[in-house]
């Protein structure tokens, strides 16, 4: 039996992994002293969309935490959008704003991101806690990239210290910041995007392969190294003739089934990144909530 043959792909199971984080963010959530709530704004009828909002509220449900739900018309103006942040900003009660992207190409989407106060940046996305991730600072964490750290670590333990990670996609939302993640866990990382020269041979060389391109199935098992790790961000909705009213099958950026025998663990499509997501906003919206009136308190008591 050849090497290739003789090796047992795991798969990584996120959606229990987060069940298990949300049961302990709900028993951390039921000793405290206040609601910790998440404002949601999402902008239009993009269906996709409108399915993660709804997922988003109903856990945040789940674990006692309270919501709120801005839903505004494709047409908002930039102005109205603006002023409605401005109003979240300030409203004690809310302690996480997150923006549901991708929004109306006719808004300012990096002005608007902007806008939110760091402290309430649940998502991560403002050039604030960009800059507190680049440089390791306390700040909040992009929730799919945190997503896909936590899941690398349930494969391999708490020490990825000095393995190569290769990302392919190089986005705001998910390239760039989980890059940024793994540097911080000591791998050596490299980032690989739709330029990049030979990019299975770049592929080939990772101990840890991160996909999220948004191409389905781009990377097959001839892209990995023998016991590679391999954490499938894509969700791309397969464009099949199927009967109306079917659901889409939905597709990662890897071909999970030409990984068997060749990654040593590799996360599914769905059920693996797309859960801890979600985990990850609320475990954020927490410690948002937490690190503000920590904040407060220490102000009141220098004051
Ligand atoms: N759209 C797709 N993923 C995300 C995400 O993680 N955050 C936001 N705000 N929008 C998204």
């Amino acid at each position: 039996m050849n090497e290739q043959s003789a090796l047992l792909t795991q798969i990584i199971d996120g959606k229990s992994i987060a069940r298990e984080q949300r049961e302990k963010l709900a028993s951390q959530i039921a000793q405290l002293e206040y609601t910790p709530t998440l404002a949601v704004v999402l902008v239009g009828e993009d269906p996709a969309s409108q399915i993660y909002v709804r997922n988003k509220i109903r856990l945040c449900e789940s674990v006692g935490m309270g919501s709120v739900h801005h839903k505004l018309d494709a047409h908002v103006n930039q102005l109205d959008i603006e002023r409605l942040i401005v109003e979240l900003n300030e409203d004690e009660t809310i302690d996480g704003i997150l923006v549901q992207l991708p929004l109306p190409s006719s808004l300012d989407e990096t002005r608007i991101i902007n806008l939110i106060d760091a402290d309430k940046d649940v998502d991560g996305l403002t050039r604030v806690n960009a800059g507190r991730l680049v440089s390791n600072e306390l700040g909040l964490r992009p929730c799919t990239p945190v997503g896909c750290i936590l899941l690398a670590k349930s494969a391999l333990g708490d020490d990825l210290s000095g393995l190569h990670v290769v990302v392919v996609g190089r986005s705001i939302l998910v390239g760039k910041p989980v890059a940024a993640l793994f540097l911080n866990e000591d791998c050596t990382v490299t980032i690989a995007h739709s330029r990049t020269k030979d990019l299975k041979s770049v592929c080939q060389s990772a101990d840890i392969l991160v996909a999220a391109v948004g191409r389905a199935e781009l990377i097959n098992g001839d892209f990995l190294k023998p016991g590679a790790v391999v954490i499938d961000v894509g969700i791309n909705r397969a464009n099949t003739s199927a009967e109306k009213n079917s659901k889409p099958k939905i597709l990662g950026d890897v071909d999970f089934d030409s990984c068997q025998g060749r990654a040593s663990y590799i996360t599914p499509v769905p059920g693996g990144v797309g859960p801890m997501t979600i985990a990850s906003l609320l475990t954020n919206t927490v410690a948002a909530a937490t690190l503000r009136r920590q904040r407060a308190n220490t102000a009141i008591s220098r004051s």
